[in-house]
């Protein structure tokens, strides 16, 4: 008896729970909804985001703006540019959403805490401590890696090479050693334990189903948390290492000549024990953040570049011609032959236009009532700017899907119509960083090889992408051929 008495109050208090949770707020009531059913399919049936376009393009071209019921909320997925702009621009207005309240006790939250890329109003404490960082890049380091990567190619004659975890494992290396002075050594020796133990967690850290039934956080996680504990061992490994390096007052000394890298910045600044501007936790965090943010990007980016080249011939040849003239018998380029070199740079431009590789800004919610036509987006929604539908758009470029490096000539484009590296004040620290690699790739690669897709390639005849469960867009493993060319 007593059993059916609880049944009889349990029932309505779930239901009227769960109304609580699909319940549509009064203010979003009016704006077109995108299918949760779909976006279960396409996660399901592992879509990337070209498929999650096509699924949802028709409501965000008509209207800029539109709601879906995911995690236990209502969000809204943007295109509007003039509301894009907004976002990234009044960063007062529109917030960052931190991972602990996005996603509390989940995975992704213990990893990355609180670091330079989620954190509001005190990033820029941390943003400061990182910044000068990237002002003086080292470019010696650079060129090394580069060079190492061409040895490691050399070993690989005329078969089809794997580009996606080549990339990976050269963006690795340079980010060690330009960034943290340590060599990760993956070119060579891509078992390497960091990197294995990395892919590991990362594979577990994008499970979407953690992200589609939060409960399951609730349940211990015991396999990855021991991936993490390794990982976070590591960092704390490479931190140690650089103390151990340096002799007293060094650190003092880099910096104030300009010649620190990023974790010596970021070991200064958390060195005093009475008030340090970072914990040794949030040391760990910002490690773990710019490990992903610094190699997993531009490695999709140099992966769809080296894609798109291989299957426009024509285009290849005039950015090989280019490098040719500029650099003469130079090697790598300077900084100002690296704006001499024009054409590669659209070609950069226009291939993070198609593929960026953050194809969705981190959700950002609004701290007042947003009019917006006429919609009133109430207080504290979740808003996620889509950025691959803004490049994907027809209301902002001209055949869209198509590779059309003289798009960016006279950049008559929308400033907000590109987003490859955010905007705003929260836009990319390391935007200069990944240019330079990719640069100084393209010209060490271009004139020694000519580039090619095989035949029997599953990206014969579109880049199939790989659903983006980690925060970056880049496709399936591709294999190129890359041919000693004649000069
Ligand atoms: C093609 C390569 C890259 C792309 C497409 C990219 C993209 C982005 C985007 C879109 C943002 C803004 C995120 C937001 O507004 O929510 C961002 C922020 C950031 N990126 Fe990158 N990134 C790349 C490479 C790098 C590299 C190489 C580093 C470091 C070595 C880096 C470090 C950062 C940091 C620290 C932030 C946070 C800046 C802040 O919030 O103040 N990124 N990146």
């Amino acid at each position: 008896m007593n059993f059916f008495i609880i049944i009889l109050i349990l029932i309505p208090l779930i239901t009227f729970k769960i109304y609580q949770k699909i319940r549509v707020p009064e203010g979003l009531k009016n704006i077109p909804t995108l299918s949760f059913l779909n976006l279960v399919i396409a996660i399901f049936a592992k879509h990337g985001m070209d498929k999650r376009w096509e699924d949802i393009r028709e409501v965000l071209e008509k209207d800029g703006i539109g709601k879906i019921w995911f995690d236990g909320e209502w969000s809204i997925v943007i295109t509007d540019l003039g509301l894009a702009k907004d976002i990234v621009t009044k960063t007062d207005l529109y917030p960052k959403s931190l991972l602990e309240e996005l996603f509390p006790r989940s995975l992704v939250a213990k990893y990355y805490g609180t670091n330079v890329v989620i954190s509001n109003g005190d990033v820029s404490l941390e943003a400061r401590v990182t910044y000068p960082a990237f002002r003086n890049l080292p470019v010696h380091v650079f060129v090394e890696s580069a060079m190492k990567l061409l040895e490691v190619m050399e070993e690989v004659d005329n078969e089809p090479i794997e580009v996606k975890s080549l990339m990976q494992r050269y963006t690795l290396d340079v980010l060690g050693r330009a960034a943290f002075g340590f060599d990760f050594n993956n070119l060579e020796n891509p078992k390497n334990v960091f990197v294995t133990t990395y892919n590991e967690l990362m594979k577990d850290l994008g499970n979407p189903l953690y992200f589609l039934l939060s409960f399951l956080n609730y349940f211990p996680r015991t396999k990855a948390l021991n991936k993490m504990a390794k990982l976070n061992g590591l960092f704390d490994e490479i931190v140690e290492k650089k103390c151990e390096s340096m002799k007293s007052g060094e650190i003092d000394k880099k910096i104030n000549n300009g010649t620190a890298d990023l974790l010596e910045y970021m070991i200064q600044a958390s060195s005093d024990p009475e008030n340090p501007t970072l914990t040794s936790e949030e040391l760990r965090y910002n490690l773990a953040v710019f490990m992903f943010a610094g190699h997993d990007t531009t490695a999709n980016a140099l992966t769809t570049v080296l894609y798109l080249l291989a299957i426009h011939k024509e285009i290849q040849k005039k950015v090989r011609d280019e490098i040719l003239r500029v650099l003469g018998d130079d090697l790598t380029p300077s900084i100002e032959q690296q704006k001499e070199l024009k054409y590669m740079n659209m070609v950069i431009n226009e291939n993070l236009r198609l593929y960026p590789p953050a194809p969705e800004l981190q959700r950002r919610y609004n701290t007042q009532d947003v009019k917006f036509h006429n919609h009133v987006i109430p207080a504290k929604t979740n808003l996620i700017l889509f950025v691959y539908g803004i490049h994907h758009s027809s209301k902002n470029w001209e055949n869209p899907e198509k590779f059309i490096p003289e798009r960016f000539e006279n950049e008559k484009h929308d400033h907000y119509a590109w987003l490859s590296f955010g905007g705003g004040n929260r836009s990319c620290l390391g935007m200069n960083f990944s240019l330079l690699e990719q640069r100084l790739t393209l010209c060490l690669l271009l004139r020694k090889y000519e580039i090619s897709l095989p035949e029997d390639s599953i990206h014969k005849d579109k880049l199939q992408l790989e659903p983006d469960n980690t925060g970056t867009m880049g496709p399936y493993p591709i294999s190129l051929i890359f041919k000693r060319n004649t000069h």
